[in-house]
């Protein structure tokens, strides 16, 4: 059975305690909910996989409530110091050589020699953070291959029944998952485009090499259909078709038998923040109309609008 927790100080403590029992707790971060397990203990880590149904080989993301309590278990060169002064707490991975005493259980980076690790801006994040007292290893708290929850009922939906709990506050600002910087080499590489745009990265580091789909799977959440919904996505259209339903963007007038404007006034934070929630319900909408497909406005490319369309573009892969 999942039990709903209140977002409060007693519902905070319950939770951290149940992750300091090797529990699994789903709880809302800035950019979308993730699936919690004591990073220390392996058959934690072992039942996240198996409530998600995820791959072994693909590794997880080490929350903190601190850059100092990260930097405990990975070694951060002056680049990652410099980048967590800025941008941590906030929706920035790093991923770093991962010190040889942590105890973090190797599973939790599917053996990998390197860790990454994030220090998550979210009030509720934080605090269960340090309840719990120990490092939490959090996927996104969906189904493997599914769309990530930006919502508690998104994470009941999905995980109802093979999850302890879910703490449950209010949808996520950012909506979509966090940047993730390869730091493990001299070149920095953005495995993942995410919350914090590259330009802002770039600002910071210099030249940051892009990670694109024809390299080796480094983040094997990069898999390209990785995000989907169970309908095709038709990418860059200026129009629906009638068996369409309509993803749109900014003030271009359509008409059609479902639509859903992810920003009228064409804001790409607002996009973000309503994407993955605007795929879930378009999903579900669109099939009870009896619709074939989904058609989704162009939408620009710059700041965040790089990994909105990253995660489109995994929308509408070909499954397999
Ligand atoms: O915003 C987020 O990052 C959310 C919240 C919950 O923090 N988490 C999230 O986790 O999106 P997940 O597991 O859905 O995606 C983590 C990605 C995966 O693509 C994984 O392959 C990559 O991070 N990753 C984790 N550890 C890695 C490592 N050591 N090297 C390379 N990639 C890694
Ligand atoms: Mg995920």
């Amino acid at each position: 059975m999942t039990v709903l927790l209140r977002d409060d100080a007693e519902g905070i403590a319950r939770a951290g305690s149940w992750l300091r029992a090797g529990r699994l707790v789903a709880f809302a971060t800035e950019t979308v909910y993730g699936l919690g397990a004591d990073a220390t203990n392996a058959d934690a880590i072992a039942r996240i996989y198996a409530a998600k149904g995820r791959p072994r080989f693909n590794p997880l993301i080490c929350h903190f409530a601190e850059a100092d309590g990260a930097f405990a278990h990975v070694r951060a060169d002056a680049r990652a110091r410099a980048l967590a002064a800025v941008f941590w707490p906030g929706p920035l991975t790093l991923v770093l050589p991962r010190r040889e005493d942590s105890p973090i259980a190797a599973l939790a980076a599917a053996g990998l020699p390197s860790l990454a690790v994030r220090v998550p801006a979210h009030g509720t994040a934080r605090a269960l953070l340090n309840a719990a007292g120990t490092p939490i290893a959090a996927p996104s708290a969906n189904r493997s291959g599914h769309l990530s929850p930006t919502t508690a009922a998104h994470v009941m939906a999905g995980l109802a029944g093979r999850i302890d709990a879910v703490l449950e506050s209010g949808p996520t600002s950012v909506g979509l998952e966090s940047s993730i910087l390869d730091l493990t080499t001299g070149d920095p590489t953005l495995l993942r485009p995410g919350g914090i745009p590259i330009e802002m990265l770039e600002e910071l580091m210099g030249p940051i090499r892009r990670c694109d789909d024809t390299t080796a799977v480094i983040a094997p959440g990069m898999l390209r259909s990785h995000y989907a919904p169970r309908l095709p996505l038709r990418l860059e259209a200026l129009a629906p078709d009638d068996s369409e339903a309509w993803l749109g963007f900014g003030t271009a007038t359509v008409r059609g038998r479902l639509m859903i404007n992810l920003s009228p006034r064409g804001s790409l934070i607002e996009a973000a923040a309503g994407l993955f929630e605007a795929l879930h319900r378009i999903d579900t909408e669109a099939a009870d109309l009896g619709l074939q497909g989904i058609a989704v406005a162009p939408i620009p490319r710059q700041g965040l609008g790089a990994a909105i369309n990253d995660r489109l573009a995994r929308a509408a892969a070909p499954r397999g």
